[in-house]
């Protein structure tokens, strides 16, 4: 069996080759057929039609072989989904988040992040709901792929067999910021994946500005180095002088932080020009938005 980077890699890897060959074979098989019958009863072989009688061996055999090859891609195709479908008891728990358009990654120890890290050789269930629209959660190399839906927890889960990153990305078209929508699994040592989970999390760093920006999904639309994304940078954002549309006439305001802070509150008071006005509400406590204002100061 082909080894991948995670244990549901070879199994999807396998039925799918099994299917390809085979399709393959027979194409090969018909065809060769049709060019030989065409070479050996062609018109001027044969001017005059053959009647061509039945013959009960051949149909047996056309119908035996597909028969017996379809049953085999049914029963790579059960047993595989059975095993992809079915997380073992052990696995490790982590909750997913999707939202426009970012992913949340939550931990038992309460810890959050934006990239999905998990240890090496270790089963991890991830038990997905999303907070708006449908998403869905790709990680390709993993084979492996679920939607996230509002109101329902959905499941995938996998053991990572390679250190190593890999893409996250979300396949069920969300809205203006779909392809934004990535992420990454970090697949760490076990020794160096216990590490992360007992350091603090963020917000008791000195400065959790950058990590709050990162749980709650505010850099999935929003750059902080001038590149223009769903919407405007964080790149010298306050003092900055934007147009922004109030209730269908247009203003022009110097950004602040009380302005950042009514923004956060409530996305849709005020868009600024040129961006659609597709900000979600996010939960935000006082602090968290007294820190992200301190933060974006200082983005430069
Ligand atoms: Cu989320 Cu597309």
């Amino acid at each position: 069996m082909f080894l991948g980077p995670s244990n549901t890699t070879g199994k999807v890897d396998d039925a799918f080759i099994f299917i390809v060959v085979s399709s393959v074979i027979l194409l090969a098989a018909v065809t060769i057929c049709m060019v030989v019958f065409l070479a050996k009863y062609n018109r001027k072989k044969h001017p005059r039609p053959e009647q061509v009688k039945e013959s009960i061996l051949l149909e047996v055999i056309w119908t035996v072989i597909p028969t017996i090859l379809v049953m085999f891609m049914f029963y790579f195709g059960w047993v595989d989904f059975e095993y992809i479908r079915n997380p073992p008891e052990d696995a490790m728990t982590v909750h997913v988040t999707a939202r426009q358009w970012s992913w949340l990654f939550e931990y038992d120890n309460r810890k959050e992040s934006d990239v999905l890290n998990v240890p090496m050789g270790r089963p991890v269930k991830l038990l997905m709901t999303s907070a708006d629209v449908v998403h869905c959660l790709f990680i390709p190399a993993y084979r492996i792929k679920e939607d996230c839906v509002p109101g329902m927890t959905t499941h995938l889960w996998f053991t990572a067999n390679e250190s190593g990153t890999y893409d996250i990305f979300c396949t069920e078209y969300c809205g203006v910021g779909h392809s934004h929508m990535r992420s990454k699994v970090v697949v760490m040592r076990p020794e160096d994946f216990a590490a992360w989970r007992r350091s603090p999390p963020g917000n008791t760093v000195a400065d959790p500005g950058p990590k709050l920006l990162q749980s709650k999904g505010c850099l999935g639309c929003h750059s902080l180095d001038g590149t223009p994304k769903v919407g405007p940078t964080f790149k010298d954002l306050l003092g900055r002088k934007e147009t922004v549309i109030i209730a269908g006439g247009e203003k022009n305001i110097t950004v602040d932080g009380a302005f950042i802070r009514e923004h956060i509150l409530q996305p849709r008071s005020a868009t600024v020009k040129g961006f659609p006005p597709v900000m979600p509400t996010i939960p935000m406590t006082e602090e968290e938005l007294t820190a992200i204002v301190a933060y974006l100061e200082t983005v430069k």
